[in-house]
């Protein structure tokens, strides 16, 4: 058996093989396929990109059937229990793991470029007093590439990894900054004794204390949550990152894009969605009445389904763990109830069953966000500190890949041609 697709075309009657390589075609080698020597190739349409591999990544695998996540071959169940964030920060970036001292340097590093520049801080005072967090720190990690010019400088190793610590450090303390605005509350600085994650805490949460020490069940639940929002291969902001980053602009104005992307409800945007959608049901006696809705195609049941899982998300899985230890510290979240009435009739239903509707990864982050008094705009923030590593390490990879090219896709042209333009002063006579 050769590793080969014969493609008969019926227009012209010819025969071409085309070479299958690790399970693809190139559709490149689609465009030798032409009814004549002057006419363009045959192209495939595919708006989403549902079916089309847009890389080769050797950054996380994922197996929608199996609910299988792994970062670097390592399975997702074990990084949250066993590593920390900065650890899986490491992996992703580096590929690997660290050694104990590859450790204690990555850690300190990120750990002295928390800071940031007085004047991020101005123009950050500058946003409306009510102005969305997500938006904030879209607009101001992407300002962070006028601070740092260097970063242009993007085929040098040494200053790619420079920027990669800086957005990483910088990240707590932009969208820490971009909630304390919103609360009309001073700004914190960060706190270089403490973990990244208890840092992070600290920027949010601290006020006339001299020191601010959350509980330690709080810093590791969180620090779970951002390992499992850490990467999740080709999915919007990840593709928004590469696309940007394919122009070979700096690092700060693709993750900027990224953050864009993971704004929007159908992708990070969902947990938000999820607990508008849980307060607005109120209680379970109107959850019939809902589904009902869904299934009449008038809502959608946010926080249930995906692109790649299509039996469970196996971050949900360990989500739904994480809430009891929260809630051992915070008291019980009532809308818990609401939300696990709410999935076990939807797991029992036809509509759901027959389109392998699960509850994905934010059916319960929001719940667990919310324990810590997060507003719902802050939920994406924090999805995009956990995802930065992610971006960057997809990133690295785009920039060191000789197959990339700038992203341009194509298009079937469904307009008018050839119309005479007729001036404004004779249209209007
Ligand atoms: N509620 C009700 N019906 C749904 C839902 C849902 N949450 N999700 C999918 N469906 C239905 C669709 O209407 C469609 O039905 P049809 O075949 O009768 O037309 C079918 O299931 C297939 O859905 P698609 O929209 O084609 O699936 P797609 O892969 O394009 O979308 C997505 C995936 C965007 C996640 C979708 O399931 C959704 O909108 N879910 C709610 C939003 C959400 O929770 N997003 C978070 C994703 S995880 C993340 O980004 C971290």
């Amino acid at each position: 058996m050769t590793d080969s697709l014969t493609v008969r075309d019926n227009r012209t009657g010819q025969e071409y093989d085309v070479p299958i390589l690790d399970g693809t075609i190139k559709a490149a080698d689609l465009g030798k396929i032409k009814t004549a020597e002057d006419t363009p190739g045959l192209a495939v349409y595919d708006p989403g990109f549902v079916n089309t591999a847009s890389c080769r990544s050797s950054v996380t695998y994922i197996d929608g059937e199996k609910g299988i996540l792994e970062y670097r071959g390592y399975p997702i169940e074990q990084l949250a229990e066993k590593s920390s964030f900065l650890e899986v920060a490491y992996l992703l970036i580096h590929g690997a793991l660290p050694t104990k001292a590859e450790y204690d340097a990555w850690v300190h590093e990120i750990t002295y470029h928390t800071f940031v520049h007085e004047n991020v801080k101005t123009f950050m005072q500058g946003f409306r007093y009510d102005a969305h967090p997500m938006g904030m720190l879209m607009a101001s990690v992407g300002a962070l590439s006028t601070f740092y010019p260097d970063a242009r400088n993007i085929s040098d190793a040494d200053n790619r990894h420079m920027q990669i610590v800086r957005m990483i450090a910088k990240m707590p303390t932009l969208g820490a900054w971009s909630f304390r605005h919103a609360q009309g509350k001073p700004y914190v600085y960060p706190d270089n004794d403490l973990s990244y994650t208890a840092n992070f805490l600290s920027m949010l949460f601290k006020m006339s204390e001299s020191k601010y020490e959350a509980d330690p069940r709080l810093v590791k639940a969180l620090d779970v949550l951002f390992i499992l929002h850490a990467d999740h291969e080709q999915n919007c902001s990840t593709n928004a990152v590469r696309s940007v980053g394919s122009s070979q602009v700096d690092p700060y104005s693709a993750v900027a894009a990224g953050v864009g992307a993971l704004y929007g409800p159908l992708h990070g945007g969902a947990n938000e969605a999820v607990l508008r959608m849980l307060k607005r049901i109120g209680s379970k006696e109107n959850i019939p009445a809902f589904i009902q809705g869904v299934k009449d195609g008038n809502e959608r049941l946010m926080g249930f389904g995906h692109r790649v899982y299509k039996n469970f998300d196996p971050r949900a899985t360990i989500i739904k763990k994480a809430c009891d230890d929260v809630f051992e510290v915070t008291g019980v979240n009532p809308l818990l109830e609401i939300a696990k009435e709410l999935e076990k009739i939807a797991l029992e239903d036809e509509y759901f069953i027959k389109r392998k509707l699960y509850p994905n990864v934010d059916f319960y982050s929001g719940l667990i966000y919310e324990a810590f008094q997060f507003p719902p705009e802050m939920f994406t923030v924090l999805f995009a500190i956990g995802r930065t590593p992610g971006w960057l390490a997809q990133w690295l990879e785009l920039v060191q890949d000789k197959e990339q090219k700038i992203a341009r896709p194509k298009q079937i042209y469904t307009g008018d041609r050839t119309l005479d333009f007729v001036p404004a002063s004779e249209r209007w006579a």
